[in-house]
């Protein structure tokens, strides 16, 4: 088993040992892993590339170590524990052995419908046990997994097909998620209708007793597929560098990239950094609330937990249904012992008031968890003492899908906690803050943009297909580093608490959105000329979507023509990214070379216009004043 670091003692030691000897350190804890051969070499690297390699030459099947390696001490024991979204409706729970199972059946289905090593496979799927059963299917055989949230349009979902050219997708038939029931498939279809030439087969898994139409000779029922098919699938040997799945995610250009994860370190780092964060122990109920569509998903949800041999709760609802103690419920009925959550969650069901959590116990919940933007302390507070009675630690994990897993955490029970401070980094990790030149800023009590000086087992590798814009993105705005988009604090105690985004992504809900990605959606609208969008502060998604747009003729029905531009950003993009928002001007306030400074939209959105500094140098200072006046 990984080794697992118990005291804040053990703790300094084992960074200090990491530092000093990384590969002696690293060497250490993939040794605990099954590996088909060893590595010969435990690190190959350099950041100008980059050209990242870890165990380099060691080969392995990372479902291996999910699920073969833990059948003979822990067959029995509940690896994954679903709970539907009807909160009436039975619980699916299948333990280490009948998971393995169902992964090999699902895994020789794939093979059965041609996929092979290195082939991609997109999912496309709500939170059912077979969307995780699917992926360590992938895995098994070496395909290379590509999952796309299912709350995306089918435009965006098209454009992740097609750039990495995926052979198969898999998918449901629908998607019962609160009070709503989507067409999932529906989507697929349109989807594919854009031109995705790559994709030879669909399997569909049914999760609701209606028809949907089935594309002869692409369209098949996973029950059709899988349930025939035999339970054995020997793993496919995988080299440590070969890829594990691709993840997109948005920049700030338009377009996401497809961030890309390998196998070997992923699976040291993913089960390193789950074992000394959340210090689980046997017995213990663990309990993410995130989509497998995100990457805390994958690596907390999916790949962590197993290659930990710990018990997952996957869940296919949402916080508020049926009601807003849904999460209180869940957790007292399954006894759960690590609960793991986003900020906005945590502030929406804040914001229902504390009889919602009044009614229920909570005595079993031992951790508690937060992760994708910062933590505000009103909310960190009301988690701590409504949902923690004042005992469970907190631990603000901060990382990011291109990290692959948690990097700047407590380590539960043993870190000092301060609120709202990610606090210190993972043995391993090696942070620094530098000036937006690149210069590191040395000592404590200062701020700058957060970096990674070393690289640790499960940093991205490459961006699909363009291994330039990984370099141009992440390894070359700051010399010699791993540039992660973020500001952060480090305070007089070295501890790191995070500022936030300071490129053009904005944070919804915990979701990551490009402005540009936005931008483009909403030019779409054929009564759009321009558009700008940023974000604002936003009482319970962290940051809202302020759009800024000009238009080709004076508009008579506002409301009408805001609620066209939000269809037109669903379509393109998916709910998530609706604007919250929406200023129609004549005008954006530009520099003389054409720039739009964003600097004063970011003041108006935040309704701070009383000091927007000098404008008269702007190419359009008019503006400025018909702006301030018109704030949505
Ligand atoms: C933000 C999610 C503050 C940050 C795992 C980062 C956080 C982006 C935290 C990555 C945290 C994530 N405190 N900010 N604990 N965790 N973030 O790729 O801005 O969806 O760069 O990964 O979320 O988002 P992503």
């Amino acid at each position: 088993m990984t080794l697992q670091i118990r005291s804040i003692e053990e703790y300094h030691a084992a960074y200090q040992r990491a530092v000093d000897h990384p590969e002696e350190f690293w060497a250490e804890q993939a040794e605990t892993f099954q590996w088909r051969k060893p590595w010969s070499k435990v690190l190959d690297w350099n950041f100008e590339g980059p050209d990242i390699n870890w165990f380099v030459g060691g080969k392995l099947n990372i479902t291996e170590n999910c699920l073969d390696r833990h059948l003979a001490t822990r067959g029995d024991q509940v690896a994954i524990l679903w709970e539907a979204n009807d909160p009436e409706a039975p619980n699916r729970s299948f333990t280490y052995r009948q998971l393995h199972a169902e992964v090999c059946k699902a895994a020789n289905a794939l093979k059965a419908n041609g996929i092979q090593k290195g082939d991609r496979v997109c999912f496309y799927m709500p939170m059912v046990p077979e969307l995780a059963i699917g992926i360590l299917a992938s895995a098994r055989i070496g395909a290379i997994h590509s999952v796309v949230f299912a709350g995306f349009s089918a435009h965006s979902l098209s454009d992740r097909i097609k750039d990495s050219e995926c052979k198969m997708v898999i998918t449901s038939d629908f998607n019962s998620r609160g009070a709503k029931y989507i067409p999932v498939k529906k989507v697929v279809d349109e989807a594919l209708n854009m031109g995705c030439d790559s994709v030879k087969t669909v399997l569909v898994y049914q999760c609701a007793n209606e028809m949907i139409p089935m594309q002869s000779g692409r369209d098949k029922w996973w029950h059709d597929e899988v349930n025939p098919q035999s339970a054995e699938c020997p793993a496919t040997e995988m080299d440590s560098e070969d890829m594990l799945f691709i993840l997109y995610t948005s920049g700030s250009t338009g377009k996401p990239k497809g961030v890309v994860h390998t196998c070997g370190g992923y699976m040291v780092y993913t089960c390193y950094s789950f074992r000394n964060v959340f210090q689980i122990q046997d017995g213990d109920m663990y309990w993410c609330t995130a989509d497998i569509g995100w990457i805390t998903g994958h690596s907390y949800i999916v790949y962590g937990p197993l290659l930990a041999g710990a018990t997952s709760i996957m869940f296919e609802g949402v916080p508020t249904y049926p009601n807003a103690g849904r999460f209180w419920e869940i957790c007292d009925k399954h006894q759960v012992t690590h609960f793991y959550t986003a900020p906005t969650a945590i502030r929406a069901l804040q914001a229902q008031g504390d009889s919602w959590v009044e009614k229920h116990s909570l005595s079993s919940i031992k951790v508690l968890g937060s992760v994708g933007e910062p933590i505000n302390e009103e909310a960190w507070r009301w988690y701590h003492e409504k949902i923690g009675h004042s005992k469970a630690p907190i631990v603000d994990t901060w990382w990011q899908t291109e990290t692959g897993g948690i990097l700047i955490s407590p380590l539960a029970g043993i870190t000092p906690l301060k609120p709202c401070y990610a606090t210190l980094p993972l043995p391993g990790v090696q942070p620094c803050l530098t000036t937006s030149e690149g210069k590191e800023i040395e000592g404590n009590n200062v701020e700058g943009l957060l970096c990674m000086k070393f690289p640790w087992p499960s940093i991205l590798r490459t961006t699909y297909g363009d291994h330039e814009r990984c370099r141009q993105t992440y390894f070359s705005p700051i010399k010699g580093m791993y540039f992660t988009g973020d500001g952060a604090r480090r305070d007089k105690d070295g501890y790191y608490r995070i500022i936030g985004r300071v490129d053009d992504v904005i944070n919804v809900s915990g979701h990551r959105l490009g402005t540009a990605e936005v931008e483009n959606a909403i030019n779409q609208h054929p009564g759009v000329v321009e558009s700008a969008v940023v974000g604002y502060p936003h009482d319970i998604k962290g940051q809202g979507i302020y759009a800024y747009v000009i238009t080709t003729d004076p508009v008579s029905d506002e409301d009408k023509f805001r609620k066209e531009v939000m269809d037109v950003v669903s379509k393109e993009i998916g709910p998530i990214a609706k604007p919250d928002k929406i200023q129609i001007v004549s005008g954006l306030p530009k520099t003389r070379s054409g720039k739009i400074m964003r600097r004063i939209l970011r003041k108006v959105a935040e309704g701070d216009v009383s000091n927007l500094g000098d404008v008269s140098t702007l190419l359009n200072p008019e503006v400025v004043e018909e702006i301030k006046t018109g704030a949505a």
